[in-house]
């Protein structure tokens, strides 16, 4: 069987993934799957997803050894123990940990794939990693892969289609057959990688978060292949 990649820009494109049985490959690279990415390199033992406050409060009064991560308005929420800063999660705060994690658009995004059996959450900072273990799945099972870019509100953001492109690249190095999304992607990434930086500070979310004083965020998340990890969800649970 010959692979076959989508990159799903819709919500309803990514509703049909979930209902084909793809394996999914969920992307928020400012910052949602940096962040995650970063903690658990860095020994975090799992992460909980959760979409809403109200989820992460009612979770946290569950388990009170459990920390909470994330953000609203690019802000760390109140009695947060974490914003949504990758640099945040550093080896000292995060080893063996569970953290809760909320985000406005990447953990809404992981939401709307729980009925998935095959989740991997990927960033530029893990994009080899993801790309060949979900290549191995796919031939394996017998599954099409479809990569899902958060966006942000429901809107299109230019970072997370460029880390599709980087992961389609790496896919088409492979062989697979890639949907026209996948290869626009492909094609944009290839043009911007030599210079990723200057390219993401193009988009709206970078600058945003530049001028909110996540400079540092932003260059962080634009290092490509620093993890060879490629974490996966299963039963609503993010771990390596
Ligand atoms: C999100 O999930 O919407 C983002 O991670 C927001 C942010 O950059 O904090």
């Amino acid at each position: 069987m010959n692979l076959f990649v989508r990159l799903d820009l819709s919500a309803r494109e990514a509703a049909q993934a979930v209902a084909r049985g793809d394996v999914i490959i969920v992307i928020d690279v400012l910052r949602c799957t940096s962040s995650m990415i970063n903690a658990l390199a860095n020994g975090a033992e799992r992460i909980i997803p959760v979409k809403t406050l109200r989820e992460a409060y009612d979770l946290k009064s569950k388990y009170p050894n459990y920390l909470l991560a994330g953000e609203r308005e690019g802000r760390k929420p109140r009695g947060f123990d974490f914003g949504n800063s990758p640099l945040e999660f550093t080896g000292e705060k995060v080893q063996g940990e569970t953290l809760i994690f909320t985000t406005t658009s990447g953990t809404a995004a992981l939401s709307r794939c729980k009925n998935a059996e095959r989740v991997f959450i990927a960033s530029f900072l893990n994009v080899s990693s993801v790309a060949s273990e979900v290549e191995k799945i796919a031939l394996k099972e017998k599954r099409e892969i479809s990569i899902i870019p958060s966006g942000q509100k429901g809107k299109f953001s230019l970072e997370d289609f460029l880390c599709g492109g980087a992961i389609a690249e790496r896919l088409a190095r492979r062989n697979a057959a890639l949907s026209d999304s996948a290869v626009a992607s492909l094609l944009s990434f290839q043009k911007a990688k030599d210079s990723l930086l200057n390219h993401i500070m193009m988009g709206k979310h970078a600058q945003n978060l530049v001028r909110m004083g996540f400079g540092e965020d932003v260059r962080f998340c634009c290092q490509v292949d620093i993890y060879d990890v490629a974490p996966s969800i299963k039963k609503g649970v993010v771990t390596l």
